[in-house]
């Protein structure tokens, strides 16, 4: 039976939460403050780039199940559920900002208690361990006589593959201290056929940041592996494969690169490193974890200086990819615009492509040349770059591109070709951890 559910927050994961509960026979009702995008919105407008998204809104719009408001109490009153999925940025000092989580539970506690019934609350965002059991107290004290539990439940979806990720989760989590409540949203999401995994509300808290934090890990671990393969000669894609074969270990996750980046990893990781702070507790497989990552683009820029002749200084180049990984428009804590302007700092003339996030990019990167076109990045440069995994780079013509550079050489952070391949074509191919893509003094 379908349930009433409110999703406040139409952000990346609201929104995807919000679209993907309607798709299985759920009422939802859409909040969020920005009255713009509500309007947008409510005419099947998204604001981020998501494949399929798009049109699962415009469907679910048109059947009636979804719909969008910015009136918060309005939504609470007509729903039995009611999901926070407002944003947690990080401060400066790497602890999480809830104040927006803070904000929305003052106004749902005042919307519960004029109800008068039932409510379920669901955290949806990535919060720090203890946050729902805190929320329930700040709503206990904002709705005194008000009937209601509050459940963890955090988001495990990849961008670019959010929607193929929510009907094949490996498992939903979900935290609650109310058997009931619980299992009222294990049932919600029944249609999605994914294993649930009940727990209490700290462990499901962690088990979000633990997750991400490993992950992270196994990338700055084959990252660093690759540096090795790079001194001894050995090929990175062949060890990790090999690593992969063996199923304690698992194969994703492995693919060596410029690190990670996007709106999860880079903030979760600091997020969790501060929470074991907070307990005296020094994670120092993290601290590493998040110190390579800094250190990968870094090191990824020598390797384009030493490719160049030692110096990027008054040389053109073309880099090939802004997002921090393909199939979204997302430029949050993107390897690429750290990478571009640590090359713009040392003095080369960068001309950069994305195949969606050019017009994002422009205020971001006011040093570098944004073309649409990736052909005419590349003419006259000195060296190709890629950034992005992007098909639309990967499928370029590059015996075209050959003919365009200056001078024939790739420099590749993220291994898109075999070597083999570039090499028959007459390029100097630079890439990550593979015998050919050594740069003399590689670090
Ligand atoms: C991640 C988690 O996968 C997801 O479960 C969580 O809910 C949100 O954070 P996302 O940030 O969308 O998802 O991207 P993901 O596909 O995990 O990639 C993150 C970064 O790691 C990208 O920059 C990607 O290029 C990089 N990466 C990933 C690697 O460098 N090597 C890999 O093997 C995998």
């Amino acid at each position: 039976m379908g349930e009433n559910v409110a999703v406040i927050g139409t952000g990346y994961v609201g929104l995807v939460t919000g679209a993907c509960f309607a798709e299985i026979g759920h009422k939802v009702i859409c909040v969020d403050k920005d009255q713009l995008k509500i309007k947008r919105l409510a005419e099947a407008q998204i604001p981020i780039y998501e494949p399929g998204l798009q049109r699962m809104v415009a469907e679910q719009l048109e059947h009636g199940r979804l719909a969008f408001t910015c009136h918060l109490p309005k939504a609470v009153e007509a729903s039995d559920i009611v999901y926070i999925a407002v944003g947690t940025p990080s401060l400066d000092n790497g602890e999480v900002d809830l104040s927006q989580v803070k904000e929305v539970v003052t106004q749902i506690a005042e919307a519960i208690e004029r109800a008068s019934s039932y409510r379920i609350v669901v955290i949806k965002s990535t919060v720090p361990v203890g946050t729902a059991r805190r929320m329930e107290q700040m709503i206990r004290e904002g709705a005194p006589s008000a009937n209601f539990a509050v459940v963890a439940n955090p988001e495990f979806l990849r961008e670019g593959s959010a929607l193929h990720d929510t009907f094949h989760m490996d498992r939903i989590v979900i935290g609650c201290s109310n058997t009931e409540a619980g299992e009222r949203i294990g049932r919600l999401h029944e249609p999605f056929g994914a294993p649930v995994l009940y727990t209490d509300r700290e462990s499901a808290e962690l088990v979000k940041y633990a997750s991400n934090a490993f992950l992270a890990a196994k990338i700055s671990f084959i990252n660093e592996m690759a540096h090795v393969c790079d001194k001894v000669g050995a090929d990175i894609e062949l060890v990790a494969r090999g690593m992969g074969m063996d199923r304690r270990i698992g194969s994703h996750f492995l693919q060596a690169g410029i690190g990670y980046g996007g709106s999860c990893f880079p903030k979760d990781t600091k997020a969790q490193l501060r929470i074991a702070e907070d307990v005296d507790y020094d994670f120092k497989i993290l601290r590493s974890v998040i110190e390579v990552n800094a250190l990968q683009r870094e090191r990824f820029v020598h390797t384009i200086e030493r490719a160049l002749g030692g110096s990027v200084k008054s040389k053109r180049v073309a880099v090939m990819g802004l997002t921090f990984k393909p199939n979204t428009d997302d430029l949050r804590d993107a390897p690429a615009l750290d990478i571009i302007s640590s090359l713009v700092d040392k003095g080369a003339e960068v001309r950069a492509y994305d195949p969606v996030a050019l017009s994002k990019a422009a205020p971001l990167l006011p040093q570098a040349r944004l073309v649409e076109d990736p052909y005419e990045a590349l003419q006259g440069a000195d060296a190709m770059i890629i950034t992005t995994e992007w098909d639309t780079v990967k499928a370029l013509d590059y015996t075209r591109v050959k003919g365009l550079l200056a001078h024939p050489i790739v420099i590749d952070g993220r291994n898109c070709f075999p070597v083999e391949r570039m090499e028959r074509l007459g390029f100097r191919y630079v890439s990550v951890g593979r015998p050919g893509s050594a740069v003399e003094g590689n670090a």
